[in-house]
């Protein structure tokens, strides 16, 4: 087995997950699966999912990644060796790929805006500029194709140079400067005139738009935004050391995600109440790349923040996709014995062919990230919990957890028991079995 690096530090380690955990899902994914979900009642569904079945999961997985120090198909092979298990392992490989691939795409966008922005293209823009300049960038086709290589090539430079270091530092510095220019944008957002119109529609729900897709959609994000559900997280966890707390990682690395995701909930629907005549549902996957440029051009100083913002993003994107990368560059390293060069770039190279029709159509983007970004991951987390509560069992799972932790024990020892055994897996597969009746329209 190829020799396993290490995080350099607790704190390095938490960065590392947060960098893992915290992009475009936050920021480009969550408003505009909010807006298509019919606003807060999303929200309240996703934060549910959350708590009541994310962060189990999470800790889950880096449990399982500890104790194994393998990737996921290893790992399932380390507790239950010759069992059909590994396949859960397998699907994560695959869906690590499939999201890489639409992930790119969105990623190659901030890299488009950010030159957008540089190039002064976006100063003063008005709103129904923005959709347009959105509509023609989007439909240059070899554009297109290019940028999302050229992101691809970007994530697998730093993969090929191995884990731990520059993912850390580059986490370390990026989020607080995220974090910074998220809350400048917060205060211009919700003082805009008519923002209470937008703060309504995302705070206050209005339970009679409940349906099963909206609940398959806002657990699929609570997956997605916490890079669970394919193994990212056993991978991660497995170059955890053993003196590490995991609980209270974990627990920060959720609280850090979630907010930044309801921070750019509040950035984005005042605004698009306040300044595009859009309806939210309208906008589709190209929601934020529409507003925020116009918010941008109501600020004094706007085109470098905005220049500087799609930047950070861009980097936030890049510490996520390489966590999504490493998942099956971590697969042939240890389980086939390849080089971390070769399984980059072959892997690099397979994803760049599955991201064009991604690249070339929106409406295939959509799609795509709901069949992996939501089904797949959905059906991987039913898996990890069953695994864990029934196979591998909980009290050695909790063995694990616990080492590190200290004196001070691991609090919600009890409750993480029961979301692993009965409250993660009954929900899943109930809101599954739902969906899928609903396709036959059998409910
Ligand atoms: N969580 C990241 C985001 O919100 C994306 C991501 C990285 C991811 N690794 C993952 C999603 C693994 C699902 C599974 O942008």
């Amino acid at each position: 087995m190829a020799k396993r690096g290490k995080w350099g530090s607790k704190i390095g380690f938490i960065f590392a997950a947060a960098g893992s955990a915290v992009g475009l899902g936050n920021i480009w994914r969550f408003p505009y699966k909010v807006a298509d979900g019919g606003g807060a009642l999303f929200v309240l569904i996703y934060l549910a999912s959350i708590l009541l079945i994310a962060m189990p999961v999470l800790l889950a997985e880096l449990s399982l990644g500890r104790a194994t120090g393998r990737n996921p198909v290893g790992a399932f092979e380390a507790i239950r060796p010759k069992s059909g298990w590994k396949g859960v392992g397998f699907l994560g490989v695959l869906t690590g790929v499939m999201i890489f691939s639409f992930y790119s795409v969105v990623a190659g966008w901030t890299v488009g805006y950010f030159f957008k922005a540089i190039t002064g293209k976006l100063t003063g823009i008005s709103s129904e500029a923005a959709v347009n300049l959105f509509t023609s960038f989007t439909s240059d086709q070899l554009m297109q194709v290019a940028l999302t290589g050229v992101f691809i090539a970007l994530t697998a430079w730093v993969v090929s140079r191995g884990v731990s270091g520059g993912i850390e530092t580059v986490a370390k510095i990026l989020m607080p400067a995220l974090f910074a220019l998220l809350l400048l944008l917060v205060a211009r957002s919700v003082t805009l005139p008519n923002a209470s119109q937008g703060l309504k529609f995302y705070l206050d729900p209005d339970f009679s738009k409940l349906n099963i897709k909206v609940v398959i959609d806002a657990m699929g994000q609570a997956f997605f935004s916490l890079s669970l559900g394919m193994g990212t997280m056993i991978t991660y966890g497995s170059y955890i050391g053993k003196k590490e707390n995991l609980p209270s990682s974990a627990g920060w690395v959720a609280f850090f995600d979630t907010f930044i995701a309801i921070l750019a909930g509040f950035i984005i629907f005042p605004a698009i109440f306040s300044v595009s005549g859009m309806a939210p549902a309208e906008a589709g996957a190209g929601l934020v790349f529409k507003v925020l440029p116009v918010i941008f051009a109501q600020i004094p100083g706007g085109p470098i923040f905005g220049a500087l913002f799609f930047l950070l993003l861009c980097i936030a994107a890049l510490t996520s996709t390489i966590s999504l990368l490493e998942v099956p560059v971590s697969y042939f390293l240890d389980e086939r014995g390849w080089s971390r060069k070769k399984s980059t770039i072959l892997v690099s190279v397979i994803t760049l062919l599955v991201a064009i029709p991604s690249a070339l159509s929106d409406t295939f983007l959509e799609y795509w990230g709901f069949i992996w970004g939501d089904l797949s991951l959905g059906i991987g987390a039913f898996f990890i919990a069953v695994f864990v509560g029934y196979i591998w069992k909980t009290g050695n799972a909790l063995k694990e957890i616990k080492e590190g932790t200290g004196e001070k024990t691991f609090r919600f020892a009890k409750f993480w028991i029961i979301s692993m055994k009965y409250i993660s897996p009954i929900i899943i597969f109930l809101i599954f079995v739902g969906f899928i009746l609903s396709k036959f329209d059998l409910w």
